[in-house]
């Protein structure tokens, strides 16, 4: 792996139809905190979790901020190519297709910036708590991508507003979006994991209709760790 190599924790898929996942953590989070989750939402698939390079205050993000809620957008451009040439070459390493993006907080804010500044990185991606990343994004073509997208109603950090003009924008860029406003604040709740498995479900099955040999079952492998 090249320079942009990222502290990262991989584990092989188990089922050869259950699409690859990219797990970003939220501020102060590492490349631990969301196997769990993923392994809930998508049990067979295999987990790519890089640890954000940002340091504030000792604890790990994926960008830089200059304020809660206010963004350095160079340093958000910059990390979110970086993490695009990670994905790229993690997908060649471990031989993945391009993942579906689990993010949460601060990992569903680059998730977004990466649909949007390098849409081929990723295959789809649910955004827990994702606001806005760029004020004014380059025109995306995403072409059908599914994502979910799940805000809490009462979140002190992601405004209702803030939500919804993140889905127009990746709606109006041509991504198939499901936003959904949950009763809940910024943390997730049980309804986050069922609507995620649902969502996984479905997309997984959509691509089984189209590849009915993507279902075959995969051996166990063991898990990697990687620095
Ligand atoms: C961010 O900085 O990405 C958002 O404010 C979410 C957070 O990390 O608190």
């Amino acid at each position: 792996m090249t320079e942009s190599a990222f502290i990262h924790r991989f584990e092989p898929a188990t089922s050869a139809g259950s699409p690859p996942l990219l797990l970003l953590h939220g501020t102060g989070g590492d490349e631990n905190d969301l196997v769990g989750l993923g392994k809930m939402i998508s049990p067979g698939s295999a987990l790519l979790s890089p640890r954000g390079r940002v340091l504030e205050h000792g604890m790990p993000r994926f960008f830089r901020r200059l304020t809660e809620g206010v963004f350095d957008e160079e340093d958000v451009r910059r990390r979110a190519l970086e993490l695009g040439d990670f994905v790229a070459d993690a997908r060649q390493q471990y031989g993945i297709t391009a993942p579906v993006a689990v993010g949460f907080s601060n990992g569903a804010n680059i998730a977004a910036a990466l649909l949007l500044l390098k849409p081929d990185a990723l295959a789809g991606a649910i955004l827990l708590r994702a606001m806005v990343p760029l004020s004014d994004p380059p025109k995306a073509a995403l072409d059908g991508k599914p994502i979910l997208l799940l805000s809490g109603q009462a979140d002190p950090i992601v405004s209702a507003s803030n939500s919804a003009r993140l889905a127009a924008l990746l709606s109006e860029a041509g991504a198939r979006v499901d936003h959904k406003v949950l009763p809940a604040g910024h943390q997730l709740s049980q309804a986050d994991v069922t609507l995620s498995r649902d969502w996984i479900g479905d997309v997984e099955a959509k691509a089984a209709a189209a590849d009915p040999r993507s279902s075959k079952k995969l051996e166990n492998n063991p898990i990697h760790s990687s620095r």
